[in-house]
């Protein structure tokens, strides 16, 4: 066949307890466990097409070509595609996504769930969610959590064929909204990869690591629970220790600006005062406020005080990766 085409969609998420340092660079093995909920709506939409006239990959993202380092990323998942399927065509890959990339809301991980399970179906293999998992993982560790729906724990695994995202709770368990305040959308000048390598030079990292089960499993049974005061608190001690590791590492890291920290203090006070939210910050300003969907007007409210805010999105919990293919 001359062309082999599928389209698929995922949703970006947003950690709870966080991914920071890989044991296995290349392969994009954890050092610890990490637990997400995905973001609905905030997706990217990927076709890939097989196409045996290509004489290399081709990337395209909103519309515009990508060379380099990223599309080299993406032809280093067709080539795992490729050696599982036994074929040798390259790829035209087009991908869009609804929301700004590389600002710290987790967009390489809709991206390359997209990607895998978008390859794996035009190459003709029909893999299993944790296949697909472990093959987004390689892409960008996050991805491995935008495979299955809901509420996704990617346990550190042993080595690449048991380290994978698994659903713990699906979308309808508990009714959760992520308020993503977008402080800035500059693109961040450290990329996550390079900060998974500077993660082991902080004196930090060894307790994060070593405290790490217990803070899983504290999130675990407060999302199994719809225990939102347990989870307020894990969240935001596990997203400060990130973060005391990133600007203890050398050099460090500092991804917070003004507007970051005001919207902490602010959210924490709220919480102080009886209003049930909290926040998580990844790599980049932005910040993301949680609540349960009853508490959302409260919420909003509380966020049209913040200064230096440039636009509020919600999202609700999301479902799994799909194709759009009939
Ligand atoms: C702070 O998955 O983006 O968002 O594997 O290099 O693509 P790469 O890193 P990435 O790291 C995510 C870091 C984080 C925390 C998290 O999502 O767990």
């Amino acid at each position: 066949m001359p062309v082999r085409a599928s389209t698929a969609i995922a949703c970006a998420n947003i950690a709870f307890i966080k991914y920071w340092g890989n044991r296995d660079e290349s392969l994009r093995l954890p050092a610890s466990g990490s637990i997400s909920m995905n973001l609905a709506g905030l997706q990217t939409q990927t076709r890939v097409a097989f196409d045996e006239s290509l004489h290399g990959d081709l990337l395209s993202i909103n519309g515009q070509p990508v060379r380099g380092a990223d599309l080299q990323r993406v032809s280093s998942i067709l080539d795992e595609v490729r050696r599982m399927a036994g074929g040798v065509h390259y790829a035209r890959v087009e991908s869009q996504n609804n929301f700004p990339a590389g600002v710290g809301i987790a967009s390489s991980a809709a991206a390359f769930a997209a990607l895998a399970l978008a390859s794996s179906n035009a190459a003709g293999l029909a893999l299993s969610e944790a296949q697909l998992s472990r093959l987004a993982r390689r892409g960008s560790g996050s991805a491995c959590r935008s495979i299955p729906g809901g509420f996704v724990e990617w346990r550190a695994g042993t080595g690449d064929e048991d380290s994978f995202g698994v659903s713990i709770a699906p979308p309808d368990h508990w009714a959760l909204t992520d308020c993503i305040l977008l402080i800035s959308s500059a693109p961040k000048t450290t990329s996550s990869t390079e900060g998974h390598r500077l993660a082991a030079t902080s004196p930090l990292q060894t307790s994060r690591l070593a405290d790490a089960p217990r803070r899983l499993e504290i999130c675990r049974s407060a999302i199994l629970q719809r225990d939102f005061e347990a989870l307020a608190e894990i969240v935001e001690l596990d997203s400060n220790w990130m973060h005391a590791v990133m600007m203890t590492s050398r050099p460090p890291l500092f991804y917070w600006q003004e507007a970051t920290l005001t919207a902490m203090r602010e959210v924490s006070a709220a919480r102080k005062a009886g209003l049930p939210v909290c926040y998580t910050v990844d790599a980049g300003p932005n910040i993301h406020v949680l609540c349960e969907r009853s508490r959302e007007d409260q919420v909003l409210a509380l966020l049209a005080k913040l200064p230096s805010i440039q636009e509020v999105r919600l999202a609700h919990v999301g479902g799994p990766a799909r194709t759009t293919d009939l």
